[in-house]
């Protein structure tokens, strides 16, 4: 049955397309079990992309990203394409597919499951309960601040230029988007930057200001500069709900959040621009974790942050709260039961392939639904 769910799927390199194929599974389920069926196109990105089209991504498919609903990313790089030129890189897609899309939103969850609390390196109860929402500014700041560049000077030296840079508009559609969410949580935002060495942090922290007296300050508020709200999330994590902050201080961030977690093959996340005339928000899911070209084609991959963000898809681009609520329950079941890709693996604890994981799944999506 045709479906009017548009997904367009890039797998891309790596561990992508196994962790891809886990999602892909669930989504057959879907169709079979609760009769919601997408219209589903796949594509390429990445180093995939450059080995067939020579380029990281191809005008044709950021075209077909323009006009679906949500796109659903696997991860990207590798070292077969590590010595390319910098615009020619696996990583360049990604970025282009951001920008081009205007996702400027990066919604990155950090969620500790009960099963996952041995898991992180950190003491049981500082993770134990762990559920905050890191906002991270996708599309400004130093990814695509001009001037940028690698140029040798008159005397030989060389010189690399990145520049930190934004504007009142990008900082405020962000913060918007952090109060927004904060209300349906528990209504606490930490903005974050280091407005005690850069000017973009104290534009930052006056805009996210002036924003909430004017529209949020039902909203508790309060700031914090970017290293200490680094050595606050392994020191005592809980204290947050959600964190709006810019673009690089939100990658590392969110990296170390993601170990909270106990590993980062367990967070998703959903990037999400404005909402054009005909209310749709375009919209793009992806892990947070790397395509591991360690460990790729060994069915050693954890597909759950994958299948996570395709959750999220599922709450923020398609309104199917109940669907996402039953697939975040399904990998809770497993990891109840003691099924461990090697990632999270702790003793007493099964260790299972990507595959047998999948299986899993399955078999609780079928016990849920019956
Ligand atoms: C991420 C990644 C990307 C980034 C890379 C792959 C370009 O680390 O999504 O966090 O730096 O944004
Ligand atoms: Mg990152």
């Amino acid at each position: 049955m045709a479906s009017n769910r548009k997904l367009l799927i890039l797998p891309g390199d790596g561990i992508g397309p196994e962790v891809m194929g886990t999602v892909r599974k669930v989504i057959d389920w879907m169709d079979r079990r609760r009769a919601v069926s997408f219209d589903v196109d796949e594509d390429l990105v990445g180093g995939a992309a450059i080995d067939k089209h020579g380029a990281p991504v191809t005008d044709a498919t950021v075209d077909k990203a323009m006009n679906c609903d949500a796109v659903l990313l696997g991860a990207v790089g590798g070292p077969k394409w590590d010595d390319l030129p910098f615009e020619r890189k696996p990583e360049r897609g990604l970025l282009r597919l951001r920008k081009d899309l205007g996702l400027y939103a990066n919604l990155r969850p950090a969620i500790c499951f009960d099963a996952l609390v041995e898991a992180s390196t950190l003491k049981p109860e500082i993770v134990a309960g762990l559920d905050i929402m890191i906002i991270r500014e996708l599309t400004g700041g130093v990814y695509f601040g001009e001037p940028r560049g690698i140029e040798t000077l008159p005397n030989g030296e060389r010189r690399g230029v990145n520049t930190q840079v934004y504007t009142t508009s990008e900082i405020r559609r962000v913060a918007a988007v952090a109060f927004d969410l904060a209300r349906k949580r528990s209504n606490r935002v930490c903005s974050v930057e280091k407005a005690n060495v850069m000017e973009s942090g104290v534009l930052w922290r006056e805009e996210v200001t002036k924003l909430h007296g004017e529209q949020f300050s039902d909203v508790e508020l309060s700031h914090m500069y970017a290293d200490n709200c680094a050595m606050q999330l392994v020191r005592a994590p809980k204290q947050f709900d959600v964190i709006v902050t810019d673009n690089l201080f939100g990658d590392m961030l969110s990296d170390a959040a993601a170990m909270l977690t106990g590993s980062l093959g367990m967070l998703p996340s959903a990037s999400l621009g404005d909402v054009d005339e005909s209310g749709r928000r375009k919209s793009l899911y992806e892990p947070v974790h790397g395509s591991a070209p360690d460990i790729a084609g060994q069915g050693k991959a954890n597909p759950l942050a994958t299948l996570l963000s395709y959750a999220m898809s599922l709450r923020y681009t398609f309104d199917l709260p109940e669907d996402a609520d039953l697939i975040e329950q399904a990998v809770n079941n497993v990891l109840a039961k003691g099924l461990r890709t090697p990632d999270i693996m702790a003793s007493g604890m099964a260790a299972v392939s990507t595959a047998t994981m999948t299986d899993a799944l399955i078999q609780e999506l079928d016990k849920m639904a019956a």
